[in-house]
């Protein structure tokens, strides 16, 4: 199985590329699923068919979803305050439920979400499907996302060392009092885990630890994953795609190419447009010295707006190369 995510800023044509990609694989013979992950979705406009949260046939071998991002976030804080009950048990006492309500206004919030939907998507369709397209949302969200396995598993592991000194000085204390350690509140008493085994928080720790390095090595496997960087040919959207790049790249995540969407045609423009020119020209040189030993694909400004599967056909033939 192969996913792919197509990143880049606002209205660079994320969306358009995805979906033309998605649309060029399934007309090769790959079993394809695209998934809009932008909480503005307008994948059913690109594609021109109204689109849900389930998978939804478009064409031979084109499935196409939108992820509702509302009940995303509504069922994974539903999942985190079932996991913090069942750990904290003891705890119940306390007012949990007023500090999981606060939760949904965290920062990261979104982006645990979208990457447990991803992770879920990925879990429960990769049998189904040979490829997967992620359109995402603008890159600050995506890079945030994408980037959020490798910093659970430091806080992670840093937890774990943190839960096994707290496990060792209470079988300590154990072992020289002759007692199990104990906790009252709500005047009831209540035993506490002194070994890991016995430990739900070490449990859930580990378990967390071995989800965050399974998504690293997908993200890391240049088999399974590629990210599609598209830019337009000016100067503002490749800055951001370069450092959006640096990111991913810091942390292993393979960027395989570079889309340069919306290019002017030098012969067809009029004189007024000649500073405009010039400004894309300076854009394509930066793109050759900031994305160096990435397939780089041109794709033209189009007189018209490519929806639908014909004029996405179109605009497929302009990323040939990436279609492997
Ligand atoms: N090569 C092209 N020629 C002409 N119009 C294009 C081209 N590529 C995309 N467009 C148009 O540009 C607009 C933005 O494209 P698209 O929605 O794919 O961008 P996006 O990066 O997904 O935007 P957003 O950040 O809002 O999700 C759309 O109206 C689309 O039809
Ligand atoms: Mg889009």
């Amino acid at each position: 199985m192969e996913i792919h995510f197509f990143i880049g800023k606002g209205g660079v044509g994320k969306t358009t590329s995805a979906a033309a990609y998605a649309l060029a694989r399934s007309r090769r013979g790959a079993r394809t699923f695209i998934v809009s992950l932008d909480p503005a979705h307008n994948l059913g406009d690109v594609l021109g068919t109204e689109l849900g949260e389930d998978a939804k046939k478009v064409c031979d071998n084109l499935w196409a979803s939108e992820v509702d991002f509302d009940a995303v976030i509504a069922r994974h804080l539903k999942s985190v305050a079932e996991k913090i009950k069942d750990a904290y048990a003891y705890l119940r006492v306390l007012n949990l439920d007023k500090y999981i309500d606060t939760l949904r206004y965290s920062p990261g919030v979104e982006e645990y979400a979208v990457l447990e939907k991803i992770t879920e998507i990925v879990r429960k369709e990769g049998k189904k499907y040979e490829v997967i397209v992620f359109d995402t949302p603008p890159t600050g969200l995506t890079i945030r996302m994408l980037v959020l396995p490798f910093i659970n598993r430091s806080w992670i592991e840093k937890l774990i060392e943190l839960r096994r000194a707290i496990l060792h000085h209470r079988a300590m204390v154990a072992r020289l009092s002759g007692e199990e350690p104990k906790v009252v509140i709500g005047g009831k008493e209540e035993s506490l885990p002194i070994d890991e085994s016995s430990d739900p928080i070490m449990k859930e720790l580990k378990a967390m630890l071995r989800e965050s390095e399974e998504l690293i090595s997908m993200l890391r496997d240049p088999s399974t994953t590629s990210v599609h960087v598209v830019v337009n040919p000016e100067t503002l959207p490749v800055l951001e795609a370069e450092r959006a790049c640096s990111v991913l790249r810091k942390f292993g995540i393979p960027v395989k190419s570079v889309i340069v969407n919306k290019v002017l045609p030098e012969k067809s423009l009029g004189e007024e447009m000649k500073a405009k020119l010039e400004d894309q020209k300076r854009a394509m040189e930066l793109i050759k010295e900031k994305f160096p030993g990435l397939k780089v694909v041109y794709v033209p400004m189009l007189p018209f707006e490519p929806r639908g599967i014909d004029k996405l056909m179109g605009y497929a033939r302009y990323i040939e190369p990436l279609l492997g």
